[in-house]
């Protein structure tokens, strides 16, 4: 690797600009252009910034959506038509699955516009600008501005300014807060709620290698999914379905190449990733790992073996929670390597020097001392005390959350405020109750109440077990006089007697709720229970520490980045549209291992086993591969890409990604994130984090050939326009320093009264 010695950093950083390295980092689009455009181009990206980000003409972020707030997708026709992953469509599939039709396991290509299937409470959002705020919302703001006043006023100006960008009701809009509360940027997009599938492949092809491969490369998965966007006559957003609604035309949609990757290609990719915590404190760092992440494990490693028990036992309980399964089983993975990555790569102690040689260099300054002097100080009070009542915290989400009768409980809670008015408001509960039937209808068609039970009786006794007694709520009490002690007793009990527990009397009570019958049920008690322990004996003194936690945050991020004026910072993901950009790269895993940069349709035979209900091959996929038929869709050495990796930084929620070449055509498909890197999220590491890619070849494949569904691939616009983009050799000048020099334009053909779609 190339070695930095002090003189050379202090020459490089006398000659260069702040110019942000390639990797780490998950950029503001509307930034791209002053801090990243130029090591982009050195990469070997043709586009001018401007093609990527601009807010008044077609641009690459107008082929990029936010995918109901917990995934991303790109437009590949101008007919509206979506790609995402298929764990990020998986919901949405199963919902539309039965034992009889099931879709989720068989796959479904729509052949027709009606056949596509209308997902209620679904939307997209598509970024129409954004902002930085900052010097608005942090105006007359001083350092001396007391903590309490300054976040009243830092959270009112970033209301109103919200409020003001909806235009009335036309945009969604909000202001987020970025590197801890020092900076913050407006957001400004249109919301559409009519999102229909279009086509997926069969489980057994798209969750391929399922928890086994979940997190690890090397890959075989073609995750992906098919969405059509609809919109009114003229274009616009509508709320939900509407049956005459027509496919929404993109400002832009993304050309896919049949090129295939070499490895240093030049890599993007653009989507909303969900959250990072690369500025969390050893502190902090430390809590995760000693006592948040093995309770999560825990409680989720005993309640997804129930689940499985009886999914095994009958395909109805299976398809009914193959979807929460999914979703618990990927984070209690995560987390477990999570913890065996921060053991490994040592990240506690790498934070702890980082805040040691930080501490040093506030001590050399009176003034840095006084703005700063405190906050590490602070910032490991605060986590002291927080981690008295951080499992409390923790079995409220994962125990209490995570029992679903007692998830549906707790969203009752409202009604059970305003029943329990001194003056109850008729019209206000009759408004709440109607909302709630719609929740229980989510809710009853995938429960099974027999299921839950076991996992009632066993996450209340690991509660029981686990957290302080002075913090445990009344409800135990009883249980242990009552019922002997005994979990399983009481969730017989309660089982038998709640209403919650069935459609039926749920939907009997929402007609007239009374106070009544819910302060009576065994259910909503136990959770009111829990609920009220926690909002009285656990959470002020948590908050106590938080409200500290903040400001001291706040300034040590700030410190931190004085110190290192060299080194360009992203914000942390907080769901917000960022661009990574990186290069295709292969890896070392560890000692003696070399990973290839891809896989190929070799290696799905090779994991193949008609035993494993993981790593089971559709008959028809194994006629196909065994034959080498892969049509147009083979790479130039003749065989079948099925996924790559490049180094690009992503982390949840951005799945479903566009990993976009210089020239801003799809190559594939960002899913996942590789096994020695689970510590991405809090630490970066250029040597061994990955993103892994579905090749995007393999998903037109498996829709053309496997799918037979040929009129999708049909609708995008098919590129193939000779080797990728790699790095500019050194010396060399880059390729397009003002973009003039490129022949790729992204073009905009307006027609009258007609959004403006865009070819590349
Ligand atoms: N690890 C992937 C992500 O978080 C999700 C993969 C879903 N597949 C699975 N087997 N659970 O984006």
């Amino acid at each position: 690797m190339f070695k930095r010695t002090w003189l050379k950093g202090l020459l490089l950083a006398l000659l260069l600009p702040a110019v942000a390295r390639a990797d780490e980092g998950m950029w503001l689009p509307l930034l791209v252009k002053r801090l990243n455009h130029a090591d982009m181009q050195k990469k070997g990206l043709k586009l001018t910034a401007e093609e990527i980000y601009d807010v008044n003409n077609a641009s690459l972020k107008d082929a990029i959506v936010q995918l109901g707030g917990f995934c991303t997708g790109e437009f590949v026709s101008k007919q509206g038509l979506l790609l995402t992953n298929h764990h990020c469509g998986y919901d949405a599939i199963q919902s539309h699955s039965t034992t009889q039709n099931n879709i989720l396991q068989n796959g479904f290509y729509a052949q027709t516009r009606s056949e596509e299937k209308a997902n209620p409470g679904l939307f997209v959002d598509i970024l129409v600008r954004m902002e930085d705020v900052s010097g608005k919302v942090l105006e007359g703001i001083t350092p001396q501005t007391p903590e309490a006043e300054r976040n009243a006023l830092v959270q009112k100006r970033q209301r109103e300014m919200a409020e003001a960008a909806k235009e009335n009701g036309q945009y969604v809009a909000y202001v987020r807060d970025m590197f801890a509360g020092n900076e913050f940027y407006l957001f400004v997009y249109q919301r559409f709620g009519d999102v229909r599938l279009v086509g997926a492949p069969a489980e057994s092809v798209g969750k391929f290698g399922g928890d086994t491969d979940n997190w690890m490369w090397p890959r075989h998965t073609a995750d992906f999914s098919l969405f059509r966007i609809y919109a009114s006559k003229d274009n616009k957003p509508t709320k939900g379905f509407a049956a005459d609604n027509v496919p929404y035309i993109p400002k832009h949609h993304l050309p896919v190449s049949l090129q295939g990757v070499s490895e240093n290609d030049f890599s993007m990719v653009f989507g909303f990733p969900g959250r990072t915590q690369r500025f969390l404190p050893a502190a902090g760092l430390q809590l995760t790992l000693d006592q948040t992440n093995p309770a999560r494990i825990k409680l989720r490693d005993t309640r997804l073996k129930l689940w499985k028990e009886d999914g095994d036992q009958d395909p109805a309980v299976r398809l009914k929670y193959a979807s929460k399964y999914a979703n618990i089983a990927n984070y209690w993975k995560y987390f477990i390597g999570q913890n065996e990555g921060m053991k490994r790569l040592k990240t506690v102690d790498q934070k702890t020097a980082e805040e040691a040689a930080l501490a040093q260099w506030i001590a050399q300054d009176p003034a840095r001392g006084q703005q700063y002097g405190q906050a590490l100080n602070d910032i490991n009070q605060a986590y002291a005390g927080m981690r008295q009542y951080n499992l409390s915290s923790v079995y409220l989400s994962e125990a209490a959350l995570g029992t679903e009768v007692l998830a549906f409980a707790s969203r009752l809670m409202p009604l059970y405020q305003q029943l329990k008015a001194e003056s109850p408001d008729q019209a206000a509960i009759r408004k709440t109750a109607d909302g709630l039937k719609e929740s229980a209808e989510d809710f009853f068609k995938d429960y099974n109440p027999a299921t839950d039970q076991k996992v009632f009786a066993a996450l209340m006794q690991l509660y029981y077990n686990d957290v302080a007694k002075e913090q445990q709520p009344e409800i135990f009490q009883t249980v242990q006089k009552q019922y002997g002690g005994s979990m399983q007793k009481y969730a017989a009990e309660v089982f038998s007697k709640s209403f919650l527990v069935s459609k039926a009397k749920t939907e009997q009570f929402l007609q007239k709720p009374t106070l009544l019958q819910l302060e009576n049920d065994p259910a909503f008690r136990m959770m009111n229970s829990i609920v009220k322990n926690f909002q009285e004996n656990i959470q002020p003194k948590m908050q106590a520490h938080q409200a500290g936690l903040a400001r001291a945050n706040r300034l040590y991020v700030a410190a931190l980045r004085e110190k290192n004026t060299q080194k360009v910072y992203s914000p942390d993901a907080n769901s917000t549209i960022r661009l990574s950009y990186g290069s295709v790269r292969s890896y070392q895993g560890r000692d003696a291992v070399r990973y290839s940069y891809f896989t190929t349709a070799q290696g799905v035979l090779e994991k193949e086993d008609a035993t494993n209900p993981e790593f089971v091959v559709p008959p028809k996929q194994l006629e196909l591969l065994r034959a080498k038929d892969y049509g147009r869709f083979a790479d130039k050495d003749g065989t079948l890409h099925t996924g790559f990796i490049t180094d690009n930084d992503i982390t949840g929620g951005n799945s479903g990604s566009p990993v976009i070449n210089g020239r801003g055509e799809l190559i594939g498909l960002a899913f996942d994130g590789n096994w020695e890197a689970m510590t991405g999220d809090l630490a970066y590491d250029p040597e061994l984090k990955r993103c892994i890619n579905a090749d995007i070849r393999y998903v037109l494949w498996c829709v053309e050939k496997l799918g037979g569904a040929k009129h999708l691939v049909d609708e995008m616009t098919i590129v193939n326009n000779g080797p990728n983009p790699g790095p500019v050799a050194a010396g060399a000048a880059p390729a397009a320093a003002d973009g003039k020099a490129t022949k790729v334009k992204i073009k905009t053909k307006k027609k009258k009264g007609e959004a403006a779609p865009a070819t590349l």
